[in-house]
């Protein structure tokens, strides 16, 4: 008989239908995962996720319209919180405090106090805590993480990222994700994928940060009353259509995050690196660019990582070797299951996963610290470390 892990979650739709795929992953058959219980206080929310888990899984959860009862009422393993950031450390320190394991989607927190004191309560619970950081298991990031590894391309110097976000008016502006009160900034919303990758591919943390960010459009266009116009994958027609972003409707009337910005960055070991993010541009890519004292390497989407070894005084698009990744290899489900194993692997056999709670603080206090200085000219801000 397979052991039974019991799971909540907190947020359950948009990405808190990713938690599914904990219920439909054989994990080897090593253990089952239940999702026994569901918090959102968003009522139709609730009933859409008890009728999915009873579609998909013939399964039936409990709904609370209180996080803490369900947490004291269902005696977890385990709670997935996927609910929006401003949400994230209340909700993770309550469950910590309770001895109840956390998955908890990224950023960390949105404040430099929330991210200290989450790391202080982690330290003193008896149970764990993963932030979802899922773009560290995407197999380009791991490609060129292997290719610095292995010293191909010698001494790594220079760690560039360009965040191309086609869909940032729909997805961003509309609701919450535009207030700096409940997201920080978009720096650190979206951002905080992409410095961790940092991170991991330099193999140290930031050290100071510096950055510049402005409101360029959106904040220009007419806005409305809160009414959210995201429109889903299986929209995807209506959705691309969805252009150019001047014509687009809708946006939060208290809108106040910048549309645009760019984080230059020192890590601990003398790598420098830049972060730049536009959320209006027509195409949706993330493009890396590492420089090392051998040669340099970039990727092209999520489907490709070209090699540069050999000296050409001209553009070469191909450069020395390619590595290419299949369908399934470049989507976001891919990463979504392997973050899900990693995750049960450390709570059940405490197994180290391939991003852990000081990671997260980086990356989150690293985007924290460059959103302060994007709103102060650009001052140069040191990154503090982890309290004892
Ligand atoms: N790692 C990834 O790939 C990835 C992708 C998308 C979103 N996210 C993260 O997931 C989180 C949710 O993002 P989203 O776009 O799905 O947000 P959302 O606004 O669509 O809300 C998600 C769910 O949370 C519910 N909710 C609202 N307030 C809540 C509260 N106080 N407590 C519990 N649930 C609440 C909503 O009703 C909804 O069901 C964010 O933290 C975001 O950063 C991560």
């Amino acid at each position: 008989m397979k052991t039974i892990i019991k799971i909540a979650v907190s947020g359950c739709c948009q990405r808190g239908e990713f938690v599914d795929e904990c219920v439909s992953n054989s994990f080897d058959n090593r253990f089952q995962v239940n999702i026994v219980a569901g918090f959102d206080p968003n009522k139709d929310n609730l009933v859409k996720f008890a009728e999915r888990l009873s579609i998909k899984f013939d399964q039936r959860a409990n709904c609370y319209d209180d996080y803490e009862e369900m947490l004291d009422n269902e005696k977890l393993d385990a709670v997935f919180i996927t609910s929006p950031d401003y949400f994230h450390y209340e909700q993770a320190k309550l469950a910590l405090e309770k001895n109840i394991h956390v998955f908890l989607e990224k950023p960390l927190a949105i404040s430099e106090e929330e991210c200290h004191n989450l790391v202080q309560i982690a330290h003193k619970s008896t149970a764990k805590i993963m932030v979802g950081h899922n773009l560290r298991y995407m197999p380009f990031i791991q490609k060129m993480h292997q290719i610095v590894r292995d010293g191909t391309i010698g001494k790594v110097v220079n760690i560039w990222v360009r965040h191309f976000i086609s869909y940032g008016g729909d997805a961003f502006f509309k609701d919450w994700h535009a207030e700096r009160e409940k997201c920080g900034s978009l720096l650190l919303h979206k951002g905080c994928h992409d410095i961790d990758a940092i991170h991991f591919l330099g193999n140290s943390y930031s050290n100071v940060v510096c950055a510049f960010g402005q409101q360029s459009l959106f904040n220009e266009l007419p806005k409305a009353k809160y009414q959210k116009q995201f429109f889903k994958a299986e929209d995807k027609q209506q959705r691309v259509n969805n252009w150019p972003p001047e014509e687009q409707q809708g946006f939060n009337s208290k809108l106040d995050v910048e549309d645009n910005c760019m984080m230059m960055m020192q890590l601990d070991n003398g790598i420098q690196c830049s972060y730049m993010q536009n959320n209006f541009t027509p195409d949706c890519s993330r493009n890396y660019t590492i420089i090392g004292t051998k040669g340099r390497i970039e990727n092209f989407g999520n489907s490709a990582v070209h090699v540069y070894l050999n000296r050409t005084d001209n553009y070469s698009i191909n450069g020395d070797e390619i590595f290419e990744f299949n369908e399934q290899e470049q989507s976001h489900n891919f990463t979504n299951n392997l973050i899900i194993r990693d995750f049960f692997d450390y709570i059940i056999y405490d197994k180290q996963p391939l991003v852990n709670l000081n990671d997260a603080f980086y990356s989150a206090i690293s985007c924290i610290k460059g959103t302060q200085s994007m709103r102060n000219n650009g001052k140069r801000c040191e990154i503090s470390a982890f309290r004892p």
